[in-house]
């Protein structure tokens, strides 16, 4: 446990009190820190939370969360979920406007799934609402062995160039550099933990059509992750706007942050008068 529950809790900005705070969850193999050029530019005074994922920043390991809580020790994207809402619930936050990006989006649905009332709006971000195929989940349990057995971050580094745009790739050196620096911050037993706990998510793609809140999906024009097709495809379930942002891949929160500053602001003036 940390101070604020389960997981860490970073405030990002500190808005007006009372409001129905942004709560934002982070990638994979990285921790809040992928979201500061989002604040930074975020229209409005609203209170800007940033979660770490169990095992990753400053968050305890996957097995302490899920022993904290009472949970089964498997990994598990539910057991993230269940904390960030214990988390934000020790905070005396009832309601949130929660936007996840690629793992942090399978944290986000979960949680909907298991605590509607806590979703007061959701923004999907490079991510997707299925689960993995046979092929990717057995790739994600070979890198788990491997930085396990390692005990270095080496099978995971080249992310920090096949995260980004072809863009960035060419014109943004200064990005793979921060990605490889946040990665190598990550210890092995975390990004074990989480691709262990991603590779077990179930489809989540049904529960869009039923959400019921104000949703927006976001997704760089050049993400090679989470390709264009499927956020329109989640953008159609869950009948939200799908905002391409220009000149980004996978990492639209450093690529191009502005427009997904605007258009989480804009979510949350949508959830504030639903
Ligand atoms: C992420 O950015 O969180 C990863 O691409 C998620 C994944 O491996 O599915």
């Amino acid at each position: 446990m940390t101070d604020d529950g389960p997981l860490a809790l970073h405030t990002l900005r500190a808005g007006e009190p009372g409001g129905v705070p942004l709560v934002l969850l982070h990638g994979f193999p990285l921790d809040h820190r992928m979201w500061l050029d989002v604040v930074d530019l975020l229209p409005g005074d609203r209170t800007a939370l940033a979660f770490d994922l169990p095992g990753l920043g400053a968050s305890p390991a996957g097995e302490h969360v899920a022993a904290a809580l009472g949970l089964d020790a498997a990994p598990s994207i539910d057991t993230s979920a269940a904390a960030v809402a214990a988390t934000l619930r020790r905070r005396g936050v009832g309601r949130a406007v929660v936007a996840g990006l690629s793992m942090g989006g399978y944290v986000a649905l979960a949680l909907l799934e298991r605590e509607p009332s806590l979703v007061a709006g959701l923004a999907l971000v490079d991510t997707r609402a299925t689960a993995d195929d046979d092929a990717a989940r057995e790739r994600r349990l070979r890198v788990a062995s491997e930085v396990e057995a390692r005990g270095d971050l080496e099978p995971v580094l080249g992310m920090r160039t096949t995260l980004l745009g072809a863009a960035s790739r060419a014109e943004r050196p200064d990005l793979a550099q921060r990605l490889a620096t946040w990665m190598r911050d990550q210890g092995p037993a975390g990004v074990a933990w989480s691709q262990r706990a991603m590779a077990a998510r179930p489809d989540r793609s049904e529960l869009l059509g039923r959400a019921g809140v104000p949703g927006v999906v976001i997704v760089g024009e050049e993400d090679e992750q989470a390709p264009v097709a499927g956020a329109r495809e989640m953008a159609d379930a869950l009948v939200a706007p799908l905002v391409v942002v220009p000149r980004a891949g996978h990492m639209t929160t450093i690529e191009n942050p502005e427009p997904v500053a605007v258009a989480l602001a804009e979510l949350a003036r949508r959830a504030d008068t639903a």
